[in-house]
């Protein structure tokens, strides 16, 4: 969920020292050094050596609600109480202003032609990356829900102190792309 440390290398830039990132994935193609702990595992069934201050899941997506909520109560297992949960996920608001489908060329060299299709149906969207080289073509897709602040509310399990933003507010982005949470973890 970490991915190649895009976020973590940051944190630690800003003098966050004791970070742990786990993701599936190795990212041993990746030549960037991870400046963190990094644990190559599911994190559903990580278990850390110790209880954390804060966890972020950000830039990650869901295929449905159920895993959106299965990475909330697995963070709470591995928070310190009043620990802090930043998490995200897709806004409906946003995806619905946007149009259903899309497609996009995002790399085209000698070697190699990267394309992305996107699916979109009122609550998932389907990203497809078709990868052509001269030899082979290959496809890559991935499923991510939408929701509506109203149900995100709805949704958040019991046990924590809620506050709900957004992208454009936080500025990370220049639009309401994503619902930002901070969940803090009740005593
Ligand atoms: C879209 S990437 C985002 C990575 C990172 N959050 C970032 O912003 O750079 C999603 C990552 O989640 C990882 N992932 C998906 N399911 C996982 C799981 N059950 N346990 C650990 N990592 C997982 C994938 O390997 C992938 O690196």
């Amino acid at each position: 969920m970490c991915g190649y440390g895009r976020l973590g290398n940051e944190l630690y830039k800003l003098g966050y020292k004791n970070i742990s990132g786990v993701d599936m994935g190795n990212f041993e193609f990746i030549p960037e050094k991870k400046l963190f702990n990094f644990y190559n595992a599911d994190f559903y069934s990580w278990k850390p050596m110790i209880l954390y201050d804060c966890c972020y899941s950000l830039y990650n997506s869901y295929s449905n609600y159920k895993a959106f909520i299965d990475t909330i109560n697995r963070c709470n297992l591995i928070l310190k109480e009043n620990g802090v949960l930043i998490i995200d996920i897709f806004n409906k608001e946003w995806r619905d202003r946007i149009p259903d489908s899309s497609y996009r060329v995002v790399k085209e060299d000698d070697n190699e032609k990267v394309e992305l299709f996107r699916y979109y149906d009122g609550k998932y969207e389907r990203s497809i990356y078709r990868v052509s080289t001269a030899d082979v073509t290959k496809e890559f897709s991935y499923l991510q829900c939408v929701i509506t602040k109203e149900k995100l509310l709805d949704i958040i399990p019991n046990g924590w102190n809620v506050t709900i933003t957004d992208s454009s507010v936080e500025n990370t982005r220049d639009d309401n792309q994503k619902h930002i949470l901070i969940l803090r973890k009740k005593g």
